[in-house]
C-alpha cells in the first residue's frame, strides 16, 4: 500500500472548518438568549482556567460578517457552526424566540451569499439551564421530545438552505466529562448515571434523525463522534484483547448504536456486571434500530494505546475511561484495559498524540465495519501561537499537522473510504471550554486572552494561506 497511486479528492469535496456557538459567539445575554448550563457552570470558582468564560468569546455574534468575508477570501467550501438552543428556545421549549432564529437566518444567508455551504450542528453542549433545573436535562426522557421539537423548528426554518446537519456533537465526550469526570456540567461522577444519560441521548439522536427523514428534508444528517482508535502496545495476545476491549467500550459502544441500533455485546456484559448498564425500556431498541444516519461525523485528534489491566490494576476503585493524556495519573478500566504511552508517535505541547496514520486507520475501520460515508467534522492542532510585531503568526507546526492529516485522508480515499469533507478545528481562534485562549486552533488569530480584554482583531496565520492553496488545488499536491 505504500506505493499506491493516490485517488484525487472528489470535485465536490467539502473543504471546511468548524466552530461551536459557546466557543465563538459571546453575546450571552443578547437577542433574547436564555441561560445555558455552560453559562452557569463557568461561574463556579475554579472550574475553568482563570475563570474564563464565553460571555464575550470572540464576539462572532457581532462579527460574523467579518469572519465570513475571511472564509470567502480563503475559498472555504463549508463552515460548520452550532446553534445555541437557548437562542431559539430561551427556556428549552415553549415559545420560539424569533430574534434568535433571525440571527442564524442571517448567518446562513451570509454564508450562502458567499457560496459557502452551511453545516449546522444542533447540539454542541450548551443545554438550556431551564431544562437542567426542571427535569435534570439529559437524565429525563422528556428531553427526547424537547430536543426533537427544537430540531424540527430548525429543520422547518432552514429547509433547503442547510444541507448538512450534525445531530449531537461528541456525545461520548459530553456524557463522560459531564457525568464521569465531573469537569463539564453538570459536574457529576457516577457511571450508572452516565450510561443512563447516554442511552437517553441515543434515543434523542435517533428521534431527531427519524424526524429529519420523515420531514423529507433535502440534505444529510448524522452525529459527530469523537473517535480515538485504539491500538495494542504490542503483539502479546493479552494486550491485543485489551485494545479490543477498549475499542468496544470506548468506540463501538457509541458507533454501533448510531449505525445498527445495538450495543456491543462484550461492553454491555461488562457494564451489566458492574451494575452500570442503562435501563432499556420497551420500544427503545426499535427506535434505535429505525434511525439511519446519512453519514458518520468523526472528530479525530489522536489514537490511544492499550495494555492488559488486571482486575485489581489501574483504575481499581474508580472509573476513568477517557484515556486522556496530560495528567500524571494513569487511566484504565480494571479487567478491561489500561492506557499506556505510544513510543512511536510525537506529542503536542498539550501532550496530545500526533498520529496522522491513525486517521487513515479510523477511516478504514469505519468504512469496513459500517459501510457509510464519513464527514470529518473536526481535526486540528491546539498550540500556543505567537503574534509577531508585524502581526504575523508563523504556525508551520499547524501546517505540518494539517498537511499530514489531509494526506492520510487522501490515502484512506484511495483505500476505498467515502469521505464527504474535512472540517478543521477551528476557523478563528476560540474559547477552549476549560483552557481559555492559551490553546489556539484557528486559521485566524484573534486578539483575545484570559483577561478577556483583547482588541478582538483578526489576523491571518500562515496556515490560512496554506489551506487557501490546498482548496484552490483541491488537494492535488498533497
Ligand atoms: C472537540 C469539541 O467538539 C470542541 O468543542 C473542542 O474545543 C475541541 N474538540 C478541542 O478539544
Amino acid at each position: 500500500m505504500e506505493h499506491q497511486k493516490l485517488t484525487a479528492f472528489p470535485d465536490d469535496f467539502l473543504w471546511g472548518s468548524a466552530s461551536a456557538a459557546y466557543q465563538v459567539e459571546g453575546a450571552w445575554q443578547e437577542g433574547g438568549k436564555g441561560e445555558s448550563v455552560w453559562d452557569r457552570f463557568v461561574r463556579i470558582p475554579g472550574k475553568t482556567f482563570k475563570g474564563t468564560n464565553g460571555d464575550l468569546a470572540v464576539d462572532h455574534y457581532h462579527r460574523y460578517k467579518e469572519d465570513i468575508a475571511l472564509m470567502k477570501e480563503q475559498g472555504l467550501k463549508t463552515y460548520r457552526f452550532s446553534v445555541a438552543w437557548t437562542r431559539i428556545f430561551p427556556n428549552g421549549r415553549g415559545e420560539i424566540n424569533q430574534e434568535g432564529l433571525a440571527f442564524y437566518m442571517d448567518l446562513i444567508d451570509e454564508l450562502i451569499k458567499h457560496d459557502i455551504e452551511p453545516m449546522l450542528t444542533l447540539y454542541h453542549w450548551d443545554l438550556p439551564q431551564a431544562l437542567q433545573d426542571e427535569y435534570q436535562g439529559w437524565e429525563s426522557r422528556q428531553i427526547i421530545e424537547d430536543f426533537t421539537n427544537y430540531a424540527k423548528t430548525l429543520f422547518e426554518a432552514f429547509r433547503g438552505k442547510v444541507h448538512y446537519w450534525v445531530s449531537l456533537n461528541e456525545q461520548n465526550i459530553f456524557t463522560s466529562l459531564g457525568y464521569l469526570l465531573a469537569v463539564h456540567p453538570p459536574g457529576v461522577t457516577d457511571p450508572k448515571r452516565m450510561y443512563q444519560v447516554n442511552h437517553i441521548a441515543n434515543l434523542a439522536n435517533a428521534a431527531v434523525i427519524n424526524a429529519f427523514h420523515e420531514m423529507d428534508m433535502p440534505g444529510k444528517i448524522g452525529p459527530s463522534f469523537a473517535y480515538t482508535p485504539n491500538y495494542p502496545i504490542d503483539s502479546d495476545p493479552k494486550n491485543i484483547l485489551a485494545a479490543e476491549n477498549a475499542e468496544d467500550l470506548m468506540a463501538h459502544y457509541w458507533m454501533d448504536v448510531y449505525m445498527w441500533g445495538k450495543y456491543p455485546i462484550a461492553a454491555m456484559k461488562f457494564l451489566e456486571e458492574q451494575g452500570w448498564a442503562p435501563t432499556i425500556e420497551e420500544g427503545d431498541e426499535e427506535l434505535l434500530a429505525s434511525a439511519k444516519p446519512d453519514f458518520l461525523g468523526i472528530n479525530y485528534y489522536q489514537t490511544a494505546t492499550n495494555a492488559f489491566n488486571p482486575l485489581d490494576g489501574v483504575g481499581a476503585g474508580k472509573m476513568n475511561t477517557t484515556g486522556k493524556k496530560g495528567s500524571s495519573e494513569e487511566t484504565g478500566v480494571p479487567g478491561m484495559y489500561k492506557k499506556v504511552e505510544n513510543p512511536f508517535v510525537e506529542r503536542t505541547n498539550w501532550d496530545w498524540e500526533i498520529d496522522p496514520e491513525g486517521l487513515r486507520i479510523a477511516l478504514r475501520r469505519i468504512t469496513s465495519r459500517y459501510r457509510i460515508p464519513v464527514l470529518i467534522t473536526e481535526n486540528g492542532l491546539g498550540e500556543y501561537d505567537k503574534l509577531t510585531e508585524d502581526k504575523k503568526i508563523h504556525d508551520d507546526y499547524r501546517i505540518n499537522y494539517l498537511e499530514s492529516h489531509v494526506k492520510a485522508i487522501k490515502e484512506a480515499i484511495s483505500d476505498g473510504a467515502e469521505v464527504l469533507g474535512y472540517c478543521t478545528w477551528s476557523y478563528t481562534d476560540l474559547l477552549s471550554w476549560l483552557n481559555g485562549y492559551q490553546k489556539r486552533y484557528g486559521f485566524v488569530y484573534v486578539d483575545q486572552d484570559e483577561t478577556q480584554e483583547g482588541s478582538l482583531d483578526r489576523y491571518k496565520k500562515d496556515s490560512y494561506y496554506w489551506y487557501q492553496q490546498v482548496i484552490r488545488e483541491n488537494g492535488a499536491n498533497i
